[in-house]
């Protein structure tokens, strides 16, 4: 089986091409990925020479050039993680948002209609839903929960959605989409909240916690939404949505609290700040329906994923330092001085 993954350069796209190439060593797997500031080539560097694995710097929304590679790769599944993913990077500047999580879906859902139909797997995000109140922790997302969203990365992932649902009603076109919860592990880029707090932590920089840390997010490891997606494009339905998430809602201020007391640094690096525009409160998934129909459940307790990824970081400081020592220094001046 032939497997194209975009966006492979990046944090979830990488440990979704690590995933597949360990567990189907008969599979080959064809990363597309533009290597934009969040994609980078030393991720893949364990796999590059790989024989079941190949690697192509390129837009999806470069129209000839995805059909070059369709044509001469013949993919099997098509999964499609290139986006842009910040939601602070998408209220500076929306537009490279919807060419790229927009136009380059359509891109590559046309090049699956040209070479024959081909399966095409969408990675979506619970934040197409919007978000849910603080006081209503009965509410949660189901698949049925209609889109509203915040910000303009999320608007721009829900388009896509709509868009890849309308070629499956009006072309046939077989595919699917995941909308999973906020992921954690190796491989984050640090601008998320996450590696952030243990980059600055290690750093003995400010935390910078916006507005007053109350937002809730529903984390999930890594390595269980790559299995998730795993089951999807071998077992899902076609024409179906499926929530991935696992049930693991924290607050941001507890998170950063407990990175501080992994990592032995004093609380006193907390620095609350000016809250995100239009912030949304509260995500929480409801995973009924990937439970029932294809029996994925997550298998990574979050106090046993939160160590596995602060020790990946304290193990791997070339990899984000290398990172935060670049072009991340205009972007963390420009977003959080003064902030
Ligand atoms: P990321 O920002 O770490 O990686 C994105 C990758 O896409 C990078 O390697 C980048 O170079 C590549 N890319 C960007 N624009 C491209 C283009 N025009 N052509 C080709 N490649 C391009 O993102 P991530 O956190 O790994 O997210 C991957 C996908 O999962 C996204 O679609 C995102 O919406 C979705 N998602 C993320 C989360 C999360 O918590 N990170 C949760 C749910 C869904
Ligand atoms: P983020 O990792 O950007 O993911 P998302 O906005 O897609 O959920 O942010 C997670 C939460 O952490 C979100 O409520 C915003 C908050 N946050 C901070 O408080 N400080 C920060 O420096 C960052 C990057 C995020």
């Amino acid at each position: 089986m032939n497997v194209i993954v975009t966006g492979g350069a990046g944090f979830i796209g990488s440990n979704f091409v690590f995933h597949m190439l360990e567990k189907y060593p008969d599979y080959r797997i064809i990363c597309l990925d533009k290597l934009t500031y969040a994609g980078n080539l030393s991720t893949l560097e364990s796999v590059m020479d790989n024989p079941n694995f190949k690697f192509y710097k390129v837009d999806i929304c470069d129209v000839p050039a995805i059909d070059k590679i369709f044509a001469e790769e013949k993919p099997d599944v098509v999964v499609n993680f290139a986006a842009e993913s910040h939601v602070d990077r998408s209220i500076e500047n929306p537009q490279v948002f919807l060419e790229t999580n927009i136009i380059g879906t359509s891109v590559l859902m046309d090049a699956c209609r040209k070479y024959g139909n081909i399966r095409y797997h969408q990675v979506s995000t619970d934040e197409v839903y919007g978000d849910l109140p603080l006081d209503r922790p009965d509410l949660f997302f189901t698949e049925t929960t209609p889109l509203h969203t915040s910000s303009p990365y999320s608007s721009s992932k829900a388009s896509a959605d709509l868009l890849v649902l309308a070629y499956y009603r009006t072309y046939g076109l077989p595919v699917t989409i995941s909308r999973c919860s906020n992921n954690y592990g190796p491989y984050h880029f640090p601008e998320k909240l996450i590696p952030l707090m243990i980059a600055n932590a290690l750093n003995d920089k400010p935390l910078p916690v916006y507005g007053e840390g109350l937002n809730v997010r529903d984390w999930l490891y890594v390595k269980d939404h790559c299995k998730a997606i795993d089951l999807i494009i071998h077992k899902g339905k076609i024409g179906e949505v499926y929530n991935v998430g696992g049930h693991n809602e924290m607050r941001n201020i507890d998170i950063v609290k407990l990175i501080c007391k992994e990592l032995g640094k004093s609380e006193d690096l907390i620095t609350f700040v000016a809250d995100r525009k239009g912030h949304d409160m509260r995500y929480a998934i409801d995973p009924t329906k990937i439970h029932n129909e294809l029996g994925w459940l997550p298998e990574t307790k979050f106090e046993d994923g939160i160590k596995l990824t602060i020790d990946w970081y304290l193990n791997n400081r070339k990899w984000w330092e290398d990172i935060i020592s670049g072009e991340y220094q205009n972007y963390y001046h420009k977003m959080y001085d003064e902030r």
